[in-house]
């Protein structure tokens, strides 16, 4: 099976939930049970990329998500260099909260795509709205590497959690024109 060209704001009516499987159980239970309540209660934004057969059901399978919220950070926990030129009170960023693969497209390229759809879409309200950095909290080595891969740079502990960080200025520089 393949996936569409375009991803979608979660919809429980058209993409099938139940059936998505990326290997690691908290990513799976969140877009079973929380993330469309999570948009209904207004504090994330998850996109899906649905597969373009339907299932027997009349729903679209999810090949890959992604989950945004906006977030801050103290600018303590940035390399010196970087924290000289920002407020101390919080520093407001993007949080890419969740990004997953379904296992049947693991290496196949869609959690680049996957991620470079999600800086885009960061990129989009940053135009907006400012946030100085993308940050995530990495599940697990593999998930660090991976971010590692594409830019992020190690920023602090949070809740047992490597998470990581890249600057907006860097994200601006993939996209600008
Ligand atoms: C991590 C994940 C998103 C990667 O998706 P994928 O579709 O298999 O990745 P891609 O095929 O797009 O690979 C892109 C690049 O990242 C590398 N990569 C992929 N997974 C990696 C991992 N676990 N460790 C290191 N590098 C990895 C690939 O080798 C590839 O590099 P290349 O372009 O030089 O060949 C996917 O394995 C997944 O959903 N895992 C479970 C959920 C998870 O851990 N999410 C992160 C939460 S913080």
């Amino acid at each position: 099976m393949n996936w569409q060209k375009e991803f979608a704001e979660l919809d429980k009516t058209t993409h099938d939930r139940a059936s998505f499987d990326c290997g690691e159980q908290e990513l799976n239970t969140f877009l079973h049970t929380q993330a469309a309540k999570h948009m209904e209660a207004g504090v994330s934004t998850t996109m899906v990329l649905p597969a373009s057969q339907l299932l027997p059901g009349g729903k679209y399978p999810i090949c890959s998500f992604y989950s945004i919220t906006p977030s801050s950070i103290q600018r303590e926990t940035l390399p010196e260099g970087l924290a000289k030129k920002l407020p101390h009170y919080p520093v407001p960023v993007f949080l890419l909260a969740r990004l997953a693969v379904h296992s049947e497209y693991h290496g196949r390229g869609l959690g680049k795509i996957t991620l470079i759809r999600a800086l885009k879409h960061l990129w989009k309200i940053n135009a907006h709205l400012r946030g100085y950095a993308v940050i995530v909290d990495c599940l697990n080595d593999g998930a660090k590497d991976f971010y590692i891969k594409y830019g992020f740079k190690e920023l602090c502990e949070y809740n047992g959690r490597v998470r990581m960080y890249l600057t907006m200025k860097t994200v601006a520089q993939l996209f600008n024109e």
